[in-house]
């Protein structure tokens, strides 16, 4: 049934699946993957599953296999949301719950998360060719001359969890990711995209910060994983609020591609919710064009 969601991922987002499901395999084999399966003549046909952080709770997945017998309808997804919905909201100690669910179209699964009082938040999955005929030109950038880049190293830990907070202060984002708020979230975030492989398998040759040339003080930073043996993902770009619009961010954007095109990379993806406009712009300016439309959705309790 993984190997089914692998090809979902695989056709719809690029993206290799198989260190998650392995990931995945773990977890249910130490018994402590929680949710739902749905049975059908004693073959499983859809499951949900979701895991705990603290006081919140994460659905981490949703698929049905196809193809889906019930007309087309999303009776299957519903239901198993429904169940998991239920099971988190009356969860004690659970105050909040986030689900980003990527290979399902924006509308498609909303009902049990609209009928449970979740928010939806439109994101885009956008994609970039960064070889071939279709990659487009990179335009020519120039940073601030205060400023340098340099690649990502295990000592940026800190500064970067700081420059996370501040540059998602009243962000749409942190109404997505309650990790953004604080400086001991964005570390949880960080160690997260660094060290597991959730997201991707990091890629610190295409992750750079980019640093103040005399306090070396950090003001913004890119981080990329490789989600397919040729595909890069951005798992995070932020700039503080005092150096936006000097083109920090689309210097740090160009660093990572022209790192992806040395190592032979053909794509670079990215999610960006579509309320944020700001970035949205960026990402079309550099190339990048929308492919699918998902949604996140937020509750708190
Ligand atoms: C998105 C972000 C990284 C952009 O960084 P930045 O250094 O401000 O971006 P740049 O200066 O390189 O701007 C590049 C383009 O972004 C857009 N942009 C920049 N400032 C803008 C503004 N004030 N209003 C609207 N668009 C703006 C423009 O298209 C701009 O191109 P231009 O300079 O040719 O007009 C930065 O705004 C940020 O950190 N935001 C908060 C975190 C975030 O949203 N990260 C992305 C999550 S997916």
């Amino acid at each position: 049934m993984l190997d089914q969601e692998a090809r979902v991922w695989s056709r719809l987002l690029a993206w290799d699946y198989s260190s998650s499901s392995e990931m995945i395999l773990r977890y249910v084999d130490a018994k402590i993957l929680p949710g739902y399966a749905a049975i059908e003549d004693k073959r499983i046909r859809g499951y949900s599953f979701f895991v705990y952080e603290q006081s919140k709770g994460v659905i981490g997945d949703l698929f049905v296999a196809p193809p889906n017998t019930n007309g087309g309808g999303h009776q299957l997804e519903d239901s198993l949301l429904l169940h998991v919905i239920e099971t988190l909201q009356q969860s004690p100690g659970i105050h909040r719950i986030e689900a980003q669910l990527l290979i399902h179209n924006s509308d498609t699964v909303a009902r049990p998360f609209l009928d449970g009082g979740f928010r939806r938040f439109p994101r885009l999955f956008m994609l970039l060719p960064v070889r071939g005929e279709d990659a487009p030109p990179i335009p020519p950038i120039s940073l601030p001359a205060a400023l340098e880049l340099r690649k990502w190293t295990e000592q940026d830990f800190q500064a970067a969890a700081g420059i996370i907070t501040a540059a998602y202060r009243g962000h749409v984002d942190a109404e997505i990711n309650d990790q953004y708020r604080s400086h001991s979230g964005s570390l949880r975030f960080l160690n997260n995209i660094v060290r597991f492989p959730g997201c991707g398998i990091f890629d610190p040759d295409s992750s750079f910060v980019a640093v103040h040339r005399l306090t070396r003080a950090v003001v913004g930073l890119i981080l990329c994983s490789r989600v397919r043996s040729d595909v890069g993902h951005v798992t995070q770009v932020c700039v503080v609020p005092e150096y936006r619009g000097k083109q920090v961010g689309a210097a740090l954007m160009i660093a990572a591609v022209n790192a992806l095109k040395r190592h032979n990379f053909a794509a670079l993806s990215l999610t960006v919710t579509e309320a944020n406009t700001r970035a949205v712009d960026l990402y079309k300016q550099l190339g990048f064009s929308i492919k699918r439309v998902f949604d996140a959705f937020v509750w708190e309790g």
